[in-house]
C-alpha cells in the first residue's frame, strides 16, 4: 500500500507538472534537473557493462527525438569510461506518439503485469563485476522490460549494480528499489537520475562525469579492468630500466594480458 502511494505520488508530481506546462517539474520541493540517491557504500570495480533501455520518438518535454534521453546518457558513459554496452530492445516497439505510449503502459502493460519480450539477449553477463542498469521512469517505476530482463538474469545477484536513468521529474530511485527486490546480494551503488529535458545540455555530461569519478570510474581504470587477467605466469619480464621484475608483487600487462602477482 505504501509502495503504491509512493508510485502514485511520483506520477502525480509528474502529471501536475505536465498540466502546468512547467519546464522543470518540481520534485519533493526542489526543481530537480539531477538527483542522486545514496545507497550501498563503495566504488565500482572490475570489468563493466552498461545495460539500458531507451525509447526514441515523441517524449515528455523533448518532442520527437531520434535517440532517446537515456541513450544520450549512455553515450556520455561510453565516452568517459571503457565499458561494454547491451541495449534491451523490445520485440514489439512502443507507440511512437507520447500519449498513446503512456496510455498503453498505464492501461495494459502495468495492470496486466506483462513481461514484454526483447530481441537478442546477452550471454556473458557473468564476465562482468559491475553492471550499470538504466532507463526511463514510466509511471513512477522502471518499465516492465526490466522485470523481463531481471528474471532472465539471476546471475546479476552478488554483482555491483549502479542504477541510472532519465525522468520527467519523478527521479530514478525506483531503479535501486526494484534491483534490491530482485537481487538481495547485489551491492547497489549511488544512482544518478537526470531530467530528460536537460540531458542534451553540456552540464549533464559534466554531472555524469562527476558521478562516475565519485564511483571511481574513468577511462584509465576501466581500460585496465578490461584487460584479461591470467593467473598463471611463469615467464620472466623486465622493467624498462632492465631490472628483472618477475616475482615482484603488482600488476603487469603484457601481450594484451594482465598478470596479478600477490
Ligand atoms: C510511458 C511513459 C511514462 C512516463 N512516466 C513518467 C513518470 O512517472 N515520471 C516521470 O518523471 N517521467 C515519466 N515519463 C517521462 C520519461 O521518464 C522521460 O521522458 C525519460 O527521459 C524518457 O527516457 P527515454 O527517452 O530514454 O525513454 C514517462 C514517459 C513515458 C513514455
Amino acid at each position: 500500500m505504501k509502495k503504491l502511494l509512493t508510485i502514485t505520488l511520483a506520477f502525480c508530481t509528474f502529471v501536475v507538472a505536465m498540466a502546468c506546462g512547467s519546464n522543470e517539474p518540481e520534485v519533493d520541493g526542489t526543481t530537480g534537473a539531477t538527483e542522486q540517491t545514496g545507497s550501498d557504500e563503495g566504488t565500482a570495480k572490475g570489468k563493466m557493462l552498461v545495460v539500458y533501455f531507451s525509447r526514441a520518438d515523441e517524449n515528455w518535454q523533448v518532442g520527437y527525438v531520434e535517440r532517446g534521453n537515456t541513450a544520450i546518457m549512455v553515450d556520455y558513459i561510453k565516452e568517459l569510461a571503457d565499458v561494454e554496452v547491451f541495449e534491451i530492445v523490445p520485440e514489439v516497439a512502443y507507440p511512437a506518439a507520447y500519449n498513446e505510449c503512456i496510455s498503453y503502459v498505464n492501461d495494459i502493460e502495468i495492470p496486466q503485469n506483462l513481461r514484454p519480450a526483447y530481441k537478442s539477449d546477452i550471454s556473458n553477463l557473468s564476465d562482468y563485476e559491475t553492471v550499470f542498469i538504466g532507463g526511463p521512469i514510466w509511471w513512477g517505476r522502471p518499465p516492465m522490460l526490466f522485470r523481463t530482463f531481471f528474471e532472465k538474469h539471476p546471475e546479476l545477484d552478488g554483482k555491483t549494480i549502479i542504477p541510472f536513468g532519465t525522468h520527467g521529474g519523478s527521479g530514478v530511485g525506483s531503479y535501486a528499489t526494484l534491483i534490491k527486490e530482485y537481487f538481495h546480494n547485489a551491492t547497489v551503488l549511488e544512482s544518478l537520475g537526470i531530467a530528460g529535458v536537460s540531458i542534451r545540455d553540456a552540464s549533464s555530461r559534466q554531472t555524469v562525469e562527476n558521478w562516475l569519478k565519485k564511483l571511481g570510474v574513468d577511462k584509465q581504470s576501466t581500460a585496465i579492468n578490461n584487460v584479461r587477467t591470467r593467473s598463471v605466469d611463469n615467464s620472466v619480464s623486465y622493467s624498462l630500466n632492465g631490472m628483472r621484475s618477475n616475482g615482484q608483487r603488482g600488476i603487469q600487462i603484457r601481450n594484451g594480458n594482465k598478470y596479478i602477482k600477490q
